[in-house]
């Protein structure tokens, strides 16, 4: 359909002349000569564009412009203006138009400002429909009265400016919860940096984190800002912080006293305004003991201390865990949705998932994609999740409320190392293949990554990737 250009103007000779620079083009004209005309055009046209004549008599342009803004943000406004109204022109600009045209005007001056609205309009369509498909993409679904608490901390913490850490197995939420409380903080306008102090090396985590100028070590042929300035004004998210060496625990704990940082080979500090959030799967305090992690860093970042608890602790939100799960890779891959036997449903709720939300998922991808009719039944499950005595043979830590934390729970059965019941394809049985080679690997080199990557003769992040993908983790693999 043509694109709908709205024009504003009193002057029937103005609408003329656009009405046919506009028709000639094929684009809709829909026209107003006042300014209440013209409001009940855009919520009554659904306009894709409006060109608004600044000076009108009764309502101005302005004003005009003012009340578009309020009952529709995204709907580009160009103005139409005589010369010499600059403090007008300001004003608009201000309130959100985003090109002028003076009159007297040519018809190419005019499309040029109709092609630069639409182009504009598309834009901010575009991103408020990924805006949305980013907001599904992190909502943390779940009601049961473990979760709820987790909420209500999320609720307090979020406004403040107080340092959180968020503690937790591994694959329980944590990067959700901490995206939570970006977003419902008043920060939520700024960025949200998220670092992952685990997947990166430790000889780049300083100029990573802190930047570094030009020159500044061999290799740094660009100067780079650290992410604790791109997040100024936001909030970082430090994950695995657990895995910080003690050089690099050293630095952030100056950076969170002093709110300062220092690009690696510059004297100058520069003053940053972050919000941190921090998140381990590791115990520190036995880390603090083992004298691996600073005792003064952890009291700084455990002002406001949220457990995620593990999904074995809550499964009643596992129904709808999985219609969630369900629900998006139907979307995702295009396949038709699929229902869950009751049977299916409970053997869900009972198995043990050492891997939580995380293996969750992507049971729930997989049975979608490997299951043939439309009802998932308890024999499509993978054996381990089907025989709910084998998987709890694997040795249950004992689980105190709260104390989530534990080490890598050990297990010794082989059965989470293939990803599906039995694989179909070709590719299927090659991905397997290739997760299995990649798991023994990993122990034979007691989960070293370095050593595993070496190896395998294969760059660490290659390994990481593969690691990613596959979804192993040492708490589900190990
Ligand atoms: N309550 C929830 N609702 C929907 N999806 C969730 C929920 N909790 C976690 N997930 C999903 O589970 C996966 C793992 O979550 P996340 O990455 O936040 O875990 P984590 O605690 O940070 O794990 P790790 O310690 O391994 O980094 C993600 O795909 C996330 O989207
Ligand atoms: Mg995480």
């Amino acid at each position: 359909m043509a694109p709908r250009i709205l024009v504003i103007d009193d002057e029937p000779a103005i609408r003329d002349s656009l009405r046919m620079i506009l028709e000639y083009e094929d684009y809709q004209f829909v026209g107003a000569a006042s300014g209440p005309e013209g409001m009940a055009a855009v919520k009554r046209e659904s306009p894709d564009m409006v060109l608004l004549d600044i000076k009108m008599p009764g309502v101005s342009g302005l004003e005009v412009l003012a009340d578009i803004r309020k009952v529709d943000e995204s709907l580009p406004v160009a103005m139409i203006s005589g010369h010499g109204t600059i403090t007008d022109a300001m004003q608009a600009t201000r309130l959100g138009a985003f090109d002028f045209i003076e009159k007297p005007f040519t018809s190419e001056r005019v499309l040029v400002t109709v092609a630069k609205g639409l182009e504009l309009r598309s834009l901010r369509r575009e991103n408020r429909e990924l805006k949305v498909a980013m907001e599904a993409r992190y909502e943390l679904v779940g009601q049961g009265p473990a979760l709820r608490k987790v909420f209500e901390a999320v609720q307090r913490a979020a406004p403040t400016t107080a340092t959180v850490l968020l503690l937790g197995e591994s694959g329980v939420g944590k990067e959700l919860v901490a995206r939570a409380i970006h977003r419902n903080s008043t920060r939520a306008g700024q960025r949200f940096v998220q670092v992952n102090c685990a997947a990166i090396p430790e000889e780049l985590i300083e100029s990573e984190l802190f930047g570094h100028e030009k020159g500044s070590f061999t290799g740094a042929t660009e100067k780079q800002t650290g992410k604790f300035e791109q997040a100024d004004r936001g909030t970082i998210f430090l994950d695995e912080v657990g895995d910080m060496s003690p050089k690099t625990q050293a630095k952030v704990l100056r950076v969170l006293q002093e709110q300062e940082v220092e690009r690696l080979g510059s004297a100058r500090t520069i003053k940053v305004d972050v919000r941190v959030i921090a998140a381990t799967n590791k115990d520190l305090e036995g880390a603090i003991r083992r004298g691996e992690f600073r005792e003064d860093l952890f009291f700084r970042l455990n002002v406001i201390p949220i457990t995620v608890p593990p999904l074995r602790e809550r499964p009643e939100d596992i129904p709808l865990l999985v219609r969630h799960f369900a629900q998006r890779t139907s979307e995702e891959h295009n396949i038709k949705p699929a229902k869950f036997d009751p049977r299916t449903m409970e053997a869900l709720q009972r198995h043990r998932w050492r891997g939580n939300i995380r293996e969750l998922r992507n049971t729930i991808e997989r049975l979608l994609i490997m299951t043939p009719g439309d009802v998932i039944r308890v024999d499509d499950l993978p054996v381990e999740v089907r025989s709910e005595g084998a998987s709890q043979a694997g040795g249950t830590v004992g689980t105190g409320a709260g104390t989530t934390q534990g080490g890598p729970a050990l297990s010794i059965d082989g059965n989470s190392v293939a990803p599906t019941g039995q694989p179909g394809t070709l590719r299927e049985f090659k991905e397997a293949a290739e997760r299995a080679f990649l798991v023994e690997k990993l122990r034979e080199n007691g989960w070293n990554i370095s050593k595993t990557a070496e190896a395998l003769d294969t760059p660490r992040s290659n390994l990481y990737k593969k690691l990613e993908q596959y979804g192993i983790k040492q708490e589900i693999d190990g």
